[in-house]
């Protein structure tokens, strides 16, 4: 890869994100994670000061257009994680792993985690998927890829879960949870997203694990929280939950800007002569420029 990433200069690694856990009562110690999926955008957040860009498979809905994360490729992210890998100095690259790519064999399944940090520069990958992903995430750190873990609501299972909605609302559902992410941590992963959780429940776990705890959608008293940077930026066009706090209206700004050039196109405004190239004197003095036929 063209950019290594160098340690000791500021540079977020996995064992300074676990070492923040302890640091948790210090909110400035917050771990800021973000989503993005090119290299302009990687970069401005990652000089923003982000400290983990996540190349999510959120790519599917808020990029590539499709209804739902499921039909990304393994192709698609490589693509974009190679993109992000391009914009991103200081924080900690993390790709996610598509629907498909670790779901058969754990053989086949770890040579598709080999391919985005040996191909794609990522430094971490993330699974979806609790007790049923220990052997997976065990194998995956044993040949030295460190695995962010994601329970509660998993965009992947959207057929098995039938929609969208918070988890864990149940004792039994709450318990599951707990015991997903404790499984998450006993396999090795170094961080887990909690998404769509009830605020308590992601505070009880946050208290249980040693390993940060990442939340969308899971309240104030997690380790980090994540976003996907559509969201924040108002880019979507879908409504978004009630958790995806909008800090800008790109939407309505491309727009305009947008607007604004077919008009200056269609009165003749754009361009004007001074963006315009020009021909040298001595070849406008003979009023037309010679063309060889
Ligand atoms: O795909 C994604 O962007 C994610 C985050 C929202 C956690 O999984």
């Amino acid at each position: 890869m063209s950019v290594v990433p160098n340690t000791g200069n500021g540079k977020v690694t996995v064992p300074e994100l676990l070492q923040r856990k302890s640091l948790a009562a210090d909110s400035s110690k917050k771990i800021v994670c973000l989503t993005a999926y090119d290299y302009p955008t990687a970069r401005l957040a990652d000089e923003a000061g982000v400290d983990v860009i996540l190349v999510g498979d959120s790519l599917g809905m808020v990029v590539l257009g499709y209804d739902s994360t499921l039909p990304v490729t393994l192709d698609e992210m490589l693509h974009h994680t190679r993109a992000v890998r391009r914009g991103t100095r200081r924080a900690l690259l993390v790709a996610d792993m598509p629907y498909g790519s670790y779901h058969t064999e754990t053989a086949e399944s770890l040579r598709n985690a080999v391919r985005f940090v040996k191909e794609a520069g990522a430094e971490a990958v993330k699974v979806e998927g609790g007790e049923r992903r220990l052997e997976l995430i065990a194998r995956l750190t044993e040949a030295e890829i460190p695995v962010m873990g994601h329970v509660g609501l998993t965009p992947q299972s959207v057929n098995a879960l039938g929609g969208y909605r918070v988890q864990g609302k149940t004792a039994n559902a709450a318990e599951q949870l707990l015991r997903d992410a404790r499984a998450v941590e006993a396999a090795g992963a170094f961080a887990v997203v909690l998404e769509a959780v009830p605020r308590e429940l992601a505070a009880q776990i946050t208290r249980d694990l040693r390993i940060p705890t990442i939340g969308i959608g899971a309240g104030p008293d997690c380790d980090g929280q994540i976003l996907v940077i559509h969201d924040l930026l108002g880019l979507t066009f879908s409504q978004t939950p009630k958790f995806a706090r909008q800090y800008a209206n790109a939407g309505e700004m491309i727009t305009n800007a947008v607007r604004e050039y077919c008009q200056d196109v269609r009165s003749g405004g754009f361009p004007s002569d001074a963006e315009s190239y020009h021909a040298p004197q001595t070849i406008k003095e003979r009023k037309t420029i010679p063309i060889a036929s």
